[in-house]
């Protein structure tokens, strides 16, 4: 199946980039996850918005407008053997003739990638007995709000948690809970949700998003405001979200149960809520 870059479709194979290119030389772009169910991309729009929000957010102007983005992903949906994907969509700010921190000047082309992938999903098995995780400090920049291709911090902490046996490293900052690795995180204490704000330490998760629209409509209690370390150790539930992992419980943190050490009610709940919302817009 064939991959985009720079207007074209071909083979991963014969898709190539200079090795000047500043997303290889400084992690300087941007990126997308988009699932598709059925053929269909979940919240293609709220994903392009995001998109042009971090391109605005390091100064670059959108190389595809938003209809030409969807044709590319239809394309590559399309051309694809899986009916569950995962399209990973990225832009750099391109390839210079020489190598300086400060943006080209002029301006050079920037480089525009994109590929599907068949969607991971959690098994059931997994989902049952929810995920381990361990909370680490989080040595992210400040604009944690801009999803961007600069993720050495993400990778460290994600490594430390696979080296600890652990699905998932959860990123604490001044002793609150910011987010995962690389998911946005939940907490459940006595039967309400709490929720991270959006701040600029913090990636607006468009899973996120519908977890907050979910709770809203359907009358579960959610209060959206910082959650202190000591919170997330008492918490009754912890769940992780992403376009990839949708909602998936944390069991152990640290080593020690959360809440009962089995995936709890409302995020039971949640789950479901999530894969009926899925099915009635899919
Ligand atoms: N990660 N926070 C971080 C740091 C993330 O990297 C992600 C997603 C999320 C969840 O966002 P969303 O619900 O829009 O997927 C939160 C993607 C899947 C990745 O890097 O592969």
């Amino acid at each position: 199946d064939p991959v985009y870059l720079n207007g074209q479709y071909l083979p991963l194979a014969d898709a190539g980039i200079s090795p000047l290119d500043r997303g290889f030389l400084y992690g300087d772009g941007v990126y997308e996850v988009i699932p598709v169910y059925s053929r269909q991309a979940f919240r293609i729009d709220e994903h392009l918005q995001r998109l042009q929000a971090t391109l605005a957010g390091i100064h670059m102007t959108n190389p595809l407008a938003v209809d030409d983005w969807k044709t590319v992903i239809f394309k590559l949906i399309n051309a694809a053997p899986w009916d569950d994907q995962s399209i990973y969509l990225q832009v750099t700010r391109g390839a210079d003739n020489k190598r300086d921190h400060a943006f080209p000047s002029p301006p050079v082309a920037p480089t525009a990638f994109a590929f599907a992938s068949p969607l991971v999903t959690t098994p059931a098995e997994t989902r049952a007995t929810g995920v381990a995780a361990i909370t680490v400090p989080d040595l992210r920049w400040g604009r944690c709000d801009l999803k961007v291709i600069s993720l050495l911090a993400n990778v460290l902490a994600r490594q430390q948690a696979v080296e600890a046996g652990c699905a998932e490293a959860l990123l604490i900052r001044d002793g609150l809970l910011k987010e995962g690795a690389a998911s946005n995180i939940f907490v459940v204490k006595d039967g309400v949700l709490l929720a991270p704000p959006k701040t600029q330490l913090m990636l607006p998760g468009i899973t996120y998003d519908v977890i907050l629209e979910l709770a809203e409509s359907r009358g579960q209690p959610l209060e959206i405001r910082e959650i202190a370390e000591t919170e997330l150790r008492a918490a009754d539930e912890v769940w992780m979200t992403s376009s990839t992992k949708e909602v998936l419980a944390i069991t152990t943190l640290d080593g020690q149960p959360v809440g009962s050490g089995r995936p709890g009610p409302v995020g039971e709940r949640m789950w479901q809520w999530y894969q009926d919302f899925k099915n009635t817009v899919m």
